[in-house]
Formats: C-alpha cells, sequence, structure tokens
C-alpha cells in the first residue's frame, strides 16, 4: 500500500522538480539571455530628452554627447564626423593608448616632431561634454571629459598662434580678476615633465601633445573654476592654450580625468577624496551626468580591483565573456597577458584578438537569422535590419575580477551607421599582447565609479537612461 502512493509522491515530485521548473526555467532564461528591441530605436531621435535624475544632485555635470541634440555645439549634420570618422579616429586613439603604454619606461618611440610633449596623450571624438565656469565673472565653457588624460586645458585669449573655431567665446583670462600666471621657477613648473614644459617671459608654459597630432600649447596658470555654485575650486592648475591644433570639433577644450597630479580628481583630492562616477546615455538624444565625490552612488554598485597602468589609466581585470548565456572558452591568461584599462573615450572595446574571435563566433551564431552587411571600418559583423521592425540578440556579459559581472546594456551591442548597416560594437586588437579598452558605447546607461583611492572600479546597471 505504501509503495504505490510513495511511487505516485515521488513521480509527482520528479514532475515538479524536472519538468516544470526546467520548462520555466527555458522561458525565463530565453528571456535573460536576448535583447528584443525595436530596430528603430538604433538610430538617436533628433531631438533631446533630458534625464532628470542624478543630475540634480551635488557636485553634478549634465554629459552630453558632443554631436548629439542635448550638446549646444551640435551643428550642422555636414560638420559632424561621419560614422566611418568617428571609427578611424577611434582607431588613432587606440594606436596612441596602445603606443604610451608599450613605451612606458623607455624612450624608444621618437615622434616627428619638435614639440614639446606629454608622450602620446590621447585625444578621440567619441567624446561627451560637460559645462564647467571658468573665471571671474565666469565664462562657461564646455569640455570633453576624458579619462585618458590629466591636464585640463581651454584655449585662450588672444591665441597667439592659433586657435581652431570654438562655439562659445573663447576664454579670455586678461577679463578674469582670478586669473594668476605661473612663474617658471615655481615647484608646479618645475614638476611639469621636462619636455612638456618651457618658459616665456618668467612665466610656466606647457604644452600636451595627443596621439592624432592634436595639440595644446600655452600658459600653465591658475584659475578659480566652478563646477556648481557650492563647488568652486580658487587656484585650479589648467592650460590657457594659445595655440591648439587638433580634432576637438568645438569643444572649448578637455577637463582631465586621469591619475596623474595635475587631474582634476587630483586637484580636487581634498573635497571629493578622488572619487567620481558617471553615466553615460544609451543614445545621443539623452543625457547622462558626471558627479564628483560619493553623492549619488547606486547601493547596487559592484566593484572590481582597478589595477594602475601608466601614470594615467584605470585598468581592469577581464576574466571571462558570456554570449546569450554561454561563457565563451577563452583561457584567463589572454586577457591576463593583453591586461584591460576602462577608457571614456575610446568608443569601441577592444579585446586580444583570440578573445574577439570567440565573441565574434558565438555572437554570429546568435544572429544568424539575420542578412549580414558589409563592414564598417574596423567593425567586421554588421547587419542588415531594414526589414525588420524588431530583432532579438544574444546579451553579452564581462566578467570582472571580484565578482563583478557587467550585462552590456541593449544600448551597447551596436554602433549603427543606419539600420541597414548595424554592426557589433566590438573589435579585436592587432595582438593579443596589445592592452585591451573596455570602451564607452559598452559603458553606456551604467553608472561606472572610479575610486582612486580605494584602487577600484565600480559598476551599476541602470544609471542613466
Ligand atoms: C618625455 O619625457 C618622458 C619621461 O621623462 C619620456 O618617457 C617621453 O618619451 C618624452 N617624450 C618625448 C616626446 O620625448
Ligand atoms: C538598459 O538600460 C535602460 C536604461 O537604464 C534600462 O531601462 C534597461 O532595463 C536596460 N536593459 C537591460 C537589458 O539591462
Amino acid at each position: 500500500m505504501a509503495a504505490p502512493i510513495s511511487s505516485i509522491f515521488l513521480a509527482a515530485l520528479l514532475l515538479l522538480l524536472c519538468v516544470l521548473p526546467t520548462f520555466e526555467l527555458r522561458e525565463l532564461t530565453a528571456e535573460d539571455y536576448h535583447h528584443t528591441l525595436q530596430v528603430s530605436s538604433l538610430l538617436p531621435s533628433s531631438v533631446c530628452s533630458t534625464y532628470e535624475g542624478l543630475e540634480k544632485m551635488p557636485s553634478s555635470l549634465k554629459v552630453v554627447h558632443k554631436h548629439g541634440p542635448c550638446s549646444n555645439l551640435h551643428q550642422k549634420e555636414s560638420s559632424a564626423p561621419t560614422h566611418a570618422e568617428v571609427l578611424l579616429q577611434d582607431q588613432d586613439r587606440v594606436n596612441s593608448i596602445h603606443s604610451r603604454l608599450a613605451n612606458s619606461g623607455d624612450t624608444k618611440k621618437t615622434d616627428a616632431t619638435t614639440l614639446p610633449a606629454y608622450h602620446g596623450s590621447t585625444i578621440g571624438t567619441g567624446n561627451y561634454i560637460v559645462t564647467v565656469g571658468l573665471g571671474t565673472p565666469r565664462t562657461d565653457l564646455s569640455l570633453e571629459f576624458d579619462t585618458g588624460s590629466d591636464i585640463t586645458w581651454t584655449q585662450c585669449e588672444p591665441c597667439v598662434s592659433y586657435c581652431y573655431k570654438q562655439k562659445e567665446p573663447i576664454f579670455d583670462p586678461s577679463k578674469s580678476t582670478s586669473y594668476l600666471n605661473i612663474p617658471c621657477a615655481s615647484s608646479i613648473c618645475r614638476s611639469l615633465p621636462a619636455n612638456s614644459s618651457g618658459c616665456s617671459s618668467s612665466t610656466c608654459v606647457y604644452a600636451v601633445q595627443y596621439g592624432d597630432s592634436s595639440y595644446t600649447i600655452g600658459f600653465f596658470a591658475k584659475e578659480r573654476l566652478t563646477l556648481t555654485s557650492t563647488d568652486v575650486f580658487d587656484t585650479f592648475l589648467f592650460g590657457c592654450g594659445e595655440n591648439n591644433r587638433g580634432l576637438f570639433r568645438g569643444a572649448a577644450g578637455l577637463l582631465g580625468l586621469g591619475r596623474n597630479k595635475f587631474s582634476f580628481p587630483s586637484q580636487t583630492a581634498q573635497k571629493y577624496n578622488k572619487l567620481f562616477s558617471y553615466c553615460l546615455p544609451s543614445s545621443a538624444s539623452s543625457t547622462g551626468y558626471l558627479t564628483f565625490g560619493n553623492s549619488g552612488i547606486s547601493s547596487s554598485v559592484k566593484f572590481t580591483p582597478s589595477p594602475k597602468l601608466g601614470e594615467t589609466f584605470y585598468g581592469l581585470n577581464i576574466i571571462g565573456i558570456s554570449v546569450g548565456g554561454n561563457r565563451l572558452s577563452i583561457s584567463s591568461s589572454v586577457f591576463y597577458n593583453a591586461g584591460t584599462i576602462i577608457d571614456s573615450g575610446t568608443v569601441i572595446t577592444r579585446l586580444p584578438p583570440t578573445a574577439y574571435s570567440a565573441l565574434r563566433t558565438a555572437f554570429r551564431q546568435g544572429t544568424s537569422t539575420y542578412p549580414s552587411a558589409d563592414a564598417l571600418g574596423i567593425l567586421d559583423t554588421c547587419y542588415d535590419f531594414s526589414n525588420y521592425d524588431t530583432i532579438r540578440v544574444p546579451r553579452i556579459s564581462i566578467f570582472f575580477s571580484g565578482g563583478v559581472q557587467v550585462d552590456i546594456n541593449v544600448s551597447g551591442v551596436f554602433f549603427a551607421a543606419d539600420v541597414s548597416q548595424v554592426c557589433l560594437a566590438f573589435a579585436g586588437n592587432s595582438d593579443d599582447s596589445d592592452v585591451g579598452i573596455f570602451g564607452n558605447v559598452q559603458q553606456k546607461t551604467f553608472q561606472v565609479v572610479y575610486d582612486n583611492v580605494g584602487g577600484r572600479v565600480g559598476f551599476a546597471a541602470g544609471g542613466c537612461r
């Protein structure tokens, strides 16, 4: 009597344990490990929608994409770079990061230039803009913010050699009561790298050369920098550039968020403890934020160790990648040997070629029902979605040391030139020994937290729209 009951019970239990749960799980995982999205959402709207969240926090600046409708630098479409140009310039930036890290500690690289230079500093064009106030009375300036460089600078009147065209009036130090030049003999001037500084009428001169042959030269000076009404720095060291050339396209200069002692986080360490966070919006038609100090940091942020790379860069340890929920078989030594940095100015994430080809294979398998399209520059996995309203693509997750899993947002999977040419926004480096770069497309919608004192970088999903 007991046996049939228990076997019925067992059968019911088995049914519950195996059949029902696996059925439910399958449904769940299918949705969990894929994105279903509208093809129309791949292209930015022509109207700006402002994110009203964190940018109202103290010590916060609104972040806009330089060429989107939220930017006051937004120009006629003809003067914005094409998608192909953005990718070419992105590769210039990556090349300069590679040569800079590969050559740190030796001097074998020689540039065919007579400019004094911060060797191979980097600039790109997939850049994000914040607006800060400089001087007294304050002048509002739109600066590209850049975790891959250190010195903050803006173009300055009287532009003795050259200023490129910028949208806002060029900063004029003679009209500011708080501007101070720095004497050549001062310890500040002498602590600029010897080949990046000079002297003109006993006044300190700086020079920064970027990897794509953009440069800025001018007076290294002190000035009042105003972030918000409560966040004012009276003697901020900055470059007042009187000879500036390059692909800055309308921005007034650059806000350096790197790690060296002249960077903005280092100079404001007393107030913010070298802590900042940002959220890059899902599209060029929405806004994000850049926040200094620990206000507004999400309670769900997960931190991963950030090894120092060179004197500027923030490192990351990638340990694995999954596509559609399946972990790719890539030896951990592939990531370990290359190393990785996180960069706000590199557009497309660069992986060691061994890792990229595994990612590409898995992603192509998961999207094999869609027609392919021509490659776009460095992007070799492209689709023609023009006959689809919605598409379903596998989720990509990146695993970092310390148990941190970043599920790339749907806005961080593709780089779309047009609905007929939508490309996977990852690329391989040319060599497995080149440093990997976690680029800004993949950072979209995450709150990314840089804790320079703690030596860690954090990610929280849903940081902004
Ligand atoms: C400038 O000096 C640094 C270290 O002093 C060196 O690594 C770099 O190669 C120099 N740059 C140039 C362009 O000579
Ligand atoms: C992508 O980001 C948006 C904006 O934060 C969020 O609403 C959405 O849930 C995210 N999607 C995924 C799959 O993480």
